[in-house]
């Protein structure tokens, strides 16, 4: 059995945008019930058990996600929704007016979203640490400061059934990521185990927290698959990343066109970038840039004003 201490509810600070702020510099993490449309998610866990069936990973004719048993080498099946869903979302009234009061500023959505759907994984094993996929996404994604929401697509009827954990606080112990480990691995003992913070999330809820807070998904022990999606917002008045399509790569300068702008804007990748692809290892060395950037490769890349890329990745949208 799952046991983890409760997450705070955030939810009586809506309204009161310094107690929001306090809390958001303390937790570097907020939980919220009732500020994400059911109906909408309902919409969108059809668009989920789509996606799951067309793999033979779900049956439909039942209404639980329930594995079928069969596996799947696709990366993230459901991420074959594309822009449906998460596009909606964004446009929702009271998150985007959380944010709004976090940031004191408009919220700037970026195109990096995750349709998740955690797999059954069977019994925990004695001595199982369920916090294994702990890790601070902002060690992935240098300089972008981002801030992540996270909600459940359909309940989470307990928290066996693979739920969502994250560490408040975590924000202020700097990296956390071990840079000798071949899949930079946050050493177990790095975050006391009495920091993690879950619950069983219900539709409506949602988790918003810093890049450098401390996360894990938890060990699924259901029949049934998880169903979540991400999202990745920031402040508009903060530097924003180039997302779009390589129009040419020329040595270790990146032009893509940008999305936003439909001009041309060339990055320098150098050895010092973060050049992220995540299978097989996180980081691609500079020597295989082009297995990220060639023309018509999607991508986002984040750089300062002297055009150095910190961060150059794959995008999927
Ligand atoms: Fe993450």
């Amino acid at each position: 059995m799952i046991n983890v201490a409760p997450f705070a509810d955030s939810t009586p600070l809506i309204g009161d945008g310094d107690a929001l702020r306090a809390r958001w510099a303390e937790d570097g993490a907020l939980y919220f019930h009732d500020v994400i449309d059911p109906k909408l998610m309902a919409w969108a866990e059809q668009h989920y058990r789509k996606a799951l069936a067309d793999e033979e990973l779900i049956d439909l004719a039942n209404e639980v996600p329930v594995w079928t048993g069969k596996k799947s080498d696709t990366w993230r099946p459901c991420d074959a929704i594309g822009t449906t869903v998460w596009h909606e979302v964004v446009r929702l009234p009271m998150l985007n007016a959380i944010l709004r009061e976090l940031f004191k500023a408009d919220p700037a959505w970026l195109p990096i979203v995750a349709h998740r759907s955690a797999f059954p994984e069977g019994p925990l094993e004695e001595g199982q640490n369920i916090f294994a996929g702990q890790h601070q996404d902002a060690f992935f994604n240098e300089g972008m400061n981002s801030t992540i929401c996270w909600m459940p697509v359909r309940d989470i009827p307990d928290l066996d059934h693979g739920t969502f954990a994250v560490a408040p606080g975590t924000h202020k112990l700097g990296n956390l990521h071990d840079r000798n480990h071949p899949r930079y691995r946050v050493p177990e003992d790095a975050i006391p185990k009495d920091m993690w913070r879950t619950a069983p999330y219900r539709v409506g809820d949602v988790v918003i927290f810093r890049d450098d807070t401390a996360h894990a998904a938890l060990p699924n022990l259901s029949n049934q698959f998880r169903l979540s999606l991400d999202l990745r917002v920031g402040s508009s008045l903060a530097p924003q990343p180039v997302a779009g399509t390589v129009d040419s790569v020329n040595g270790h300068d990146v032009t893509i066109r940008s999305d936003d702008t439909g001009e041309l804007v060339t990055v320098h990748v150098s050895e010092e970038t973060f050049i992220r692809e995540m299978n097989p290892y996180p980081r691609v060395p500079i020597g295989e840039l082009s297995r990220v950037a060639y023309p018509g490769a999607r991508v986002l890349a984040m750089a300062g004003k002297d055009r150095m890329a910190k961060v150059l990745r794959r995008n999927r949208y």
